[in-house]
């Protein structure tokens, strides 16, 4: 496959609506604290922003899934990778995630933190393509609405790929014969 990335939103506009998002959050949560729930690897870019601009104080644990499927697909069935090291009964708990497409790996992750008895659980996603919705997932903070189209770079990959472009893109795969696929990584 040729691949080749188009400019979506630049690092600019991206961080100033993180900065929006973390103003929204201090406003939310004042007098309080937040425990951070960075899902490993997409999120962390957008996670290291994001808690950087927070001013109410901030706890962090990380957590790791995959879901089989394509490399532009999930499947729904998720796999726990690395768990989270802290409990979370009692916290204030934020779920920081990269970018929502079906709600099938949230709508699991989701169901599987509010076992653990959190003081509250919300999710603050960075990009979100609601038109391909298919289990229903509550958003309380979304960076940006976006079409349907698979989007690479600020944490996001294809193939372990782009992770590290400082900006959103499109990616376009070009035919030319070639086959891939197997385990994604989130
Ligand atoms: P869902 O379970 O279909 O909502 O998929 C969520 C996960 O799929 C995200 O955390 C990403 O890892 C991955 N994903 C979905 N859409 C994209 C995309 O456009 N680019 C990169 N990864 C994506
Ligand atoms: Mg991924």
């Amino acid at each position: 496959m040729k691949e080749t990335v188009r400019i979506l939103l630049s690092e600019s506009k991206t961080e100033e609506r993180i900065a929006q998002l973390a103003a929204q959050i201090d406003r939310d949560y004042a007098g309080r604290s937040v425990h951070l729930i960075c899902i490993l690897k997409g999120s962390i870019f957008f996670t290291c922003a994001l808690a950087k601009r927070i001013t109410v104080p901030v706890t962090m644990d990380f957590m790791s899934v995959s879901s089989y499927g394509s490399g532009t697909s999930s499947s729904g069935v998720v796999r726990l990778i690395k768990d989270l090291d802290e409990p979370i009964e009692g916290k204030d708990v934020i779920v920081i995630e990269d970018i929502i497409d079906s709600g099938r790996t949230l709508s699991y992750l989701l169901q599987n933190l509010q076992d653990r008895k959190p003081a509250s659980l919300r999710l603050c996603t960075l990009l979100d393509k609601p038109e391909r919705r298919v289990a229903e997932v509550k958003v309380d903070y979304t960076g940006f609405a976006i079409p349907d189209e698979f989007v690479v770079g600020y944490g996001l990959d294809y193939a372990q790929k782009y992770r590290n472009l400082p900006f959103i893109g499109v990616l376009s795969l070009e035919d030319d014969g070639a086959q891939e696929g197997g385990d994604s990584q989130q």
